[in-house]
């Protein structure tokens, strides 16, 4: 089972329509995205969350996908759309969340999450280590102090959940947070890690389109 947020505005990509219909290689990142899931051959059903004036277009755009991918109205913010699809799907035992904008993530990836869950782990997210220097700053952008890089980590998704357990993350009242572990951490629960990978990044800005394009093209001209 995996939920995928795509119901996001995509403001800082600004490409004139959410994030999730934005073409690479000229289908839509949600096409990109339901693919890798089915193609990891560990996801029975899929459900996507975009915006209720985009649920037609959603549709279109996984309409070779088949009728194991749902599409739900997503909410004001990513943990609203993901409530909203994790309500559709009541006794699922294992539940990825996958963002749309990280279409290009590796098959291996996916199944990586999967497995953990099914081996035991009750919610683990992919990461990276940080390769660049990360300083704490205040409002005006003084710094006030520089983080001990080696403790940090560069997380991704899928993250991989039991579903028992992700339910009752949603179900607390939330705060900024930006990714479903969060919630968890929250509650007390250990999140553990695996290792995430580059080509997981988020389409988040115009530079993420074209590194985007590259290596999709890249990818397209191997397979081929
Ligand atoms: N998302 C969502 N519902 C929201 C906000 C975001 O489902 N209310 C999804 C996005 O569609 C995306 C993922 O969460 O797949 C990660 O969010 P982000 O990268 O921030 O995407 P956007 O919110 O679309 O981008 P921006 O913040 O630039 O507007
Ligand atoms: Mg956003």
């Amino acid at each position: 089972m995996a939920l995928v947020p795509a119901a996001g505005q995509g403001v800082r990509l600004a490409a004139g329509m959410p994030k999730a219909f934005v073409p690479l290689l000229g289908r839509p990142l949600l096409w990109h995205c339901v693919r890798s899931l089915q193609a990891s051959g560990c996801i029975d059903v899929v459900v996507v969350a975009v915006g209720e004036q985009h649920r037609e277009q959603a549709r279109a755009a996984v309409a070779e996908a088949g009728d194991q991918v749902w599409i739900v109205t997503g909410g004001a913010h990513r943990c609203d759309s993901v409530r909203a699809a994790l309500l559709t799907v009541p006794d699922a035992e294992v539940v990825l969340v996958h963002d749309a904008a990280r279409c290009l993530t590796p098959i291996s990836v996916i199944q990586a999450v999967v497995q953990a869950v099914l081996a035991g782990q009750r919610a683990v997210v992919p990461v990276l280590t940080v390769v660049d220097t990360i300083k704490q700053v205040d409002p005006d952008g003084r710094v006030v102090s520089t983080l001990d890089r080696a403790a940090l980590r560069v997380v991704q998704t899928p993250q991989g959940f039991a579903g028992d357990l992700l339910r009752q993350a949603h179900q607390q009242p939330s705060g900024p947070v930006t990714d479903d572990a969060g919630l968890v951490e929250a509650l007390g629960v250990p999140v553990t890690t695996l290792p995430g990978h580059p080509d997981a990044f988020k389409i988040t800005t115009p530079f993420d389109l074209v590194l985007a394009e590259v290596l999709a093209g890249a990818r397209a001209a191997g397979a081929g």
